[in-house]
């Protein structure tokens, strides 16, 4: 901790955030440390933390920030446990349970939030590729586009490898996801809403990341946690501002007390949007594509300390 003077000349100390990443990203991404500046002109220090490095004391920050601790995909329980000791987490350890598995996505449907349709497949079960058209195929933890893959149904290798992807997962025992291909993504793009403490800060527009079948990671696929994203700065329409509205207003315990909280939507195909995403646990902030952004995010930390 440092020590200041105080203008009453008393020593105060400054509050100590933690911004918490993965071994693979020690320094965090560039994106994040864009909130470091705006954070120390408020007189908070922040600094990267590793979320598995056994060393860390939690208990000494005044609180801890979940960022990029993207390797926790395959071993969420561990994750989720780990979120459950850390005594001033944002977001809070059981909005974390619960984001971390797509099956949220099932809660916000019965709340009358659009979703885009989703079948679910379980380690065990059968899944038979049916339908023409194109689908999606995605296992219900992941992150970065992981994992997911895009098949014409009317084409019978795609349906064969279809079958294979789901069945890959499942013998992993990961609970699958297969929803219709909303392909206005491939000409809209996706809109990612970004909140800070329930407050809309700025959107931005996500290129399409799937070109078709999923090819394993020992595939011609870059290694890496992610994908390459081409992302924008975009206005939303009010009809997308709508449904994130509706979003944040049907998730469990409200938003006003979640730190951030980004909503992705792709119009359907009557062209009005739907959710395809909500992330509350480590979302992709883009705060390098709207002025006010870092400083946005830094103010919802310091009202939280
Ligand atoms: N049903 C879908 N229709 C169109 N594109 C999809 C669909 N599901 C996933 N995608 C594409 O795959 C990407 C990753 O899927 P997403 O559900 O956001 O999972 P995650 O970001 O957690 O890996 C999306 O950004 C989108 O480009
Ligand atoms: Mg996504």
């Amino acid at each position: 901790m440092i020590e200041r003077n105080s203008p009453l000349g008393a020593a105060r100390v400054d509050p100590r955030v933690a911004l918490v990443t993965c071994a693979e990203l020690p320094d965090l991404e560039p994106d994040d440390r864009l909130v470091i500046e705006p954070l120390a002109a408020r007189g908070v220090r922040a600094e990267p933390v590793v979320w598995d490095d056994p060393a860390v004391d939690w208990a000494a920050y005044d609180l801890v920030v979940v960022r990029s601790p993207w390797d926790y995909v395959g071993r969420r329980e561990q994750f989720v446990a780990w979120a459950a000791r850390v005594p001033r987490l944002a977001n809070p350890a059981e909005v974390i349970a619960w984001n971390t598995e797509k099956t949220y996505l099932e809660r916000l449907a019965a709340d009358g939030v659009p979703v885009v349709p989703t079948g679910w497949v379980r380690p065990g079960e059968t899944w038979v590729p049916a339908g023409d058209g194109e689908y999606v195929v995605k296992p219900a933890v992941s992150a970065g586009s992981r994992d997911t893959g895009r098949y014409d149904l009317a084409d019978p290798t795609h349906r064969e490898l279809a079958a294979a992807h789901v069945a890959r997962l499942q013998a992993a025992g990961r609970l699958t996801m297969v929803q219709p291909y909303l392909a206005a993504v491939d000409t809209d793009g996706e809109t990612g809403l970004l909140f800070f403490g329930g407050a809309f800060s700025h959107a931005i527009r996500k290129g399409p990341m799937l070109e078709g079948p999923d090819v394993p990671a020992s595939g011609d696929r870059p290694p890496g946690l992610f994908r390459p994203e081409r992302i924008e700065a975009r206005q939303p329409s009010p009809a997308e501002m709508e449904v994130a509205e509706k979003v944040l207003a049907a998730i469990p315990g409200g938003a006003e007390r979640l730190l951030y909280a980004r909503v992705d939507l792709i119009p359907g195909p009557d062209g009005s949007p739907m959710l395809i995403e909500l992330e509350l646990t480590e979302p992709s902030l883009f705060l390098d594509r709207a002025p006010g952004a870092p400083e946005r995010l830094a103010d919802a930390i310091a009202q939280r300390l």
